[in-house]
């Protein structure tokens, strides 16, 4: 049996800390924001799975496609040794990678969900109980570091959470993964693609409704955590297609003029009726900006591969 090692890097009341000093400065600027990270409670994430399965989203099932007819090159352009995945989540789509990497030693997920964590990482050390897996309790946007385990690494952040970040964050971002990258590593990155409004729009704002508590669930979050008095209800979700930063923005748009107190912040904040609040921007993206954003991290784009529709890329890039 390999070990199950489990590594925090986060201090237990990061969280906590972070989501005041987020919800601080978001929400006393205008306009007003809130950063997409904060949806993911555990009711938030069960939303979340839901969305990946709607007709609308089309990201989960593309990039699906797209891992079950390469993962065989994968493995063979990577050799990978060790298999790092950031904001692993359920590590659904792992298994494909996992069961394609001949020569994987060790898998390290990387999540702030411990939860999360625990359970994908006690599930797979059952079905596979010669893989090591070392889990990291870690904000990816944050500076990582790595457990020392053997080369080549192969990092992959999938499901184009990388669009969650703006430009000037994800050059940060880039340029810290190719930070723990050697010569001969790769990073394997998965970023939606530039289509058609008629096909975005609905993909963030869906005719269930599911998307719309996914994104007013923010709110609750921040009413159970900071003791505020969000009235999910008295907000409406808004999705739309941002055509020249070619970007999804969801946002929350007051119906009512309203004042709404968070009293661990000793904050009362005005809305008025039809102001907007942005808690997500979800950029889709060109292969040539892919390429330009991985180069200008001092990382060399090998393999773009799109599904059927080409909806949705995987990138390969390596380090030098
Ligand atoms: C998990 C970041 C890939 O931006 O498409 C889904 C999150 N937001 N529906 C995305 C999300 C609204 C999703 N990512």
């Amino acid at each position: 049996m390999s070990p199950f090692l489990v590594t925090r890097t986060l201090p237990e009341d990061a969280t906590e800390a972070a989501l005041r000093a987020d919800v601080l400065h978001g929400l006393t600027r205008t306009p007003k924001t809130l950063p997409p990270k904060w949806f993911y409670d555990a009711h938030g994430s069960e939303l979340f799975d839901q969305i990946t399965e709607l007709d609308e989203y089309y990201p989960t099932r593309a990039e699906r496609e797209i891992l079950v007819a390469r993962a065989g090159e994968i493995a063979a352009v990577t050799g990978a040794r060790t298999l790092v995945e950031l904001g692993s989540g359920s590590s659904e789509k792992t298994r494909y990678l996992l069961d394609a990497l001949s020569e994987l030693e060790t898998y390290v997920p990387v999540d702030v969900s411990e939860s999360a964590l625990r359970l994908a990482g006690e599930a797979l050390i059952a079905e596979r109980p010669r893989l090591g897996v070392h889990a990291l309790i870690a904000d990816f946007t944050g500076g990582l570091a790595l457990p020392g385990t053997p080369g080549p690494r192969l990092v992959a952040f999938l499901g184009g959470t990388i669009g969650n970040l703006l430009p000037a964050e994800r050059a940060t971002f880039l340029s810290s993964v190719r930070s723990l990258l050697s010569p001969g590593d790769a990073l394997l990155l998965g970023t939606d693609l530039v289509k058609a409004e008629s096909v975005l729009v609905p993909a963030y704002d869906d005719a269930a409704g599911v998307t719309a508590a996914f994104n007013k669930n923010v709110l609750t979050v921040v009413n159970r955590e900071l003791g505020a008095d969000f009235e999910p209800d008295a907000f409406e979700h808004v999705a739309l297609w941002d055509s020249d930063n070619e970007w999804i923005e969801m946002r929350l748009r007051s119906l009512a003029e309203q004042t709404v107190k968070i009293p661990a912040l000793d904050l009362a904040v005005d809305f008025a009726v039809g102001e907007e609040l942005r808690t997500e921007v979800s950029a889709k993206f060109r292969k040539e900006g892919v390429g330009e954003e991985l180069s200008a991290a001092g990382l060399e784009p090998v393999r773009w591969w799109t599904d059927r529709a080409g909806r949705f890329a995987l990138s390969l890039s390596v380090a030098h």
